[in-house]
């Protein structure tokens, strides 16, 4: 009887295998901040290069507007659109106290991040799985009352750029994969969008921090390697938005908004403006149709728009914190208040259609097919992928597993689904091919006719200047 029952255990062990959650799949999500789509092609990256061998790259993914750093961020944990999930800016304000808050300071505002949306961690957590943080925005608050498993917020005076401790950091990440079994981690890092305000995007200190940023991606393989992760985690790398030249000289038309014939700071009751080229006014009771008056058409590179107004392809008017007047400038433009007070030489917060703020996109690991290159698609798909490789529920998100699942070594799709969808998969797949096809055609001479001109810099300006109607072929088809 007694040795049955052991038998019986030892049957039932054998048959039905570890149990479930040592089988599952891991997903690490890094975040270099401002890595725009093509910073590798004006720089050697053998470990990037290397990573796109072994798994997949996109040729760039569109973040959601408005394109800085806390909101996209957030858009990579919940899956939702900036006007869904509230995070509406890096800034914590109040309009009636006019207090505001910086970006790190936001951070340890619970009620700003939580606003309905929950991110990945919870709902992983949740599920029975374990779930990590560093650095990663969004982290350091809580969401209905919880917060990552194992998180950590880089303190206050961080140096963002040090080597040592983007490798500690690194060790210890996957020090929390094996040892504590860890499920999901999301890490961040500060580069190279620091770099890139700084000196630009084409400078040589910038093309100098994408070699730290690869040198950073060989180590963080290696890593994972040391400490016996290959098998079981899927490595995301990603970003919150690209990066772009501000133009200055004497030939620049700066905006200035106090210079604006018929607009007054006194008719505004709040604003958020000398923020790179984005803005927001709460004009005072009563006097909305002047400033909007006053503003719409005043500079041929400002947009002007109520929020009820919003191009809708922007998914940035629905919020209730979003303020009545939102402005944004062109390609180049930063807004300014009262007088120039911006010195960045590069910046981002500018429309998402503008290839300048796309990010890059890699993953490698069990789950992803490799040597891929896929078409273009948009970060809130990245949520329901995340899910899928852990097996968890997703919540209400604006993403869709279909955009992305032809990156996976087995798609998951059930007999039914590929039957019914086979012809419009097919045909999405081939247009997708065709116009990506195209873009590596283009891109490709560009790139040998820069190199032969010995002109990096122009490499990709004009690549892409004959392109627009086809990248947004490849974003509505794939
Ligand atoms: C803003 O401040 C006012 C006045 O102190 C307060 O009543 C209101 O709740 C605050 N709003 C937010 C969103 O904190
Ligand atoms: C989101 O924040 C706004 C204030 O900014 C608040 O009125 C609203 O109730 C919040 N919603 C949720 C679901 O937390
Ligand atoms: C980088 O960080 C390490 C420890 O994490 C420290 O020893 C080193 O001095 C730092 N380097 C610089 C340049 O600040
Ligand atoms: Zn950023």
């Amino acid at each position: 009887m007694f040795r049955t029952a052991i038998l019986c255990t030892l049957w039932a062990a054998a048959v039905l295998g570890p149990p479930l959650n040592k089988d599952r799949q891991k997903v690490l999500l890094i975040s270099f901040d401002g890595f725009r789509w093509d910073y590798d092609l004006d720089v050697d990256t053998p470990n990037l290069d290397q990573m796109a061998k072994d798994g997949v790259k996109a040729l760039y993914v569109t973040p959601p507007y408005l394109t800085i750093t806390s909101p996209t961020h957030f858009t990579l944990l919940t899956g939702r659109y900036i006007e869904n999930h509230g995070v509406i800016h890096n800034m914590w304000f109040n309009t009636t106290t006019q207090e505001k808050k910086q970006y790190y300071q936001t951070q340890f505002v619970n009620a700003w991040w939580d606003n309905g949306s929950l991110p990945i961690w919870i709902t992983a957590q949740r599920q029975g799985l374990k779930a990590g943080s560093l650095h990663f925005p969004g982290t350091a608050s809580s969401y209905q009352g919880e917060t990552a498993l194992v998180q950590e917020v880089e303190p206050r005076f961080h140096d963002y750029k040090n080597e040592t401790t983007w490798q500690e950091n690194t060790d210890k990440v996957m020090g929390w994969f094996r040892d504590q079994d860890l499920d999901f981690v999301s890490m961040y890092f500060g580069e190279p969008d620091g770099t890139g305000h700084k000196y630009g995007p084409d400078s040589p200190e910038r093309r100098e921090m994408v070699k730290q940023v690869d040198r950073a991606v060989g180590y963080i393989r290696a890593s994972a390697q040391r400490h016996g992760l290959v098998d079981r985690l899927n490595i995301i790398i990603t970003a919150d938005h690209g990066m772009s030249t501000v133009k200055r000289g004497p030939g620049v038309d700066e905006i200035i908004l106090s210079k604006i014939p018929g607009f007054s700071f006194q008719d505004i009751a709040f604003h958020l403006v000398d923020y790179g080229p984005s803005g927001m006014l709460l004009p005072k009771p009563g006097r909305l149709e002047t400033v909007y008056n006053a503003l719409k058409g005043a500079h041929p590179h400002l947009h002007v728009y109520k929020k009820e107004e919003m191009p809708a392809h922007l998914k940035f008017g629905n919020n209730d914190r979003i303020l009545p007047i939102v402005l944004w400038a062109d390609l180049g433009y930063v807004i300014n208040g009262y007088f120039p007070v911006q010195f960045n030489k590069g910046e981002h917060g500018f429309d998402n259609k503008e290839l300048d703020m796309k990010p890059f996109f890699r993953a490698v690991g069990p789950a992803f097919r490799q040597n891929l290159v896929v078409a273009p698609f948009e970060t809130v798909n990245i949520y329901p992928l995340m899910c899928h490789l852990l097996g968890i529920e997703p919540e209400v998100n604006d993403g869709h597993l279909s955009v992305t699942k032809h990156m996976l070594v087995t798609s998951g799709s059930s007999p039914e689904e590929r039957e019914g969808d086979s012809w419009g998969y097919q045909k999405r797949l081939f247009i997708g091919f065709s116009a990506m096809g195209g873009f590596l055609v283009i891109a490709f001479v560009a790139t040998v006719s820069s190199k032969l001109l010995k002109k990096p810099k122009n490499k990709r300006s004009k690549s892409l200047e004959s392109l627009p109607e086809k990248v947004d072929i490849k974003q509505t088809t794939l």
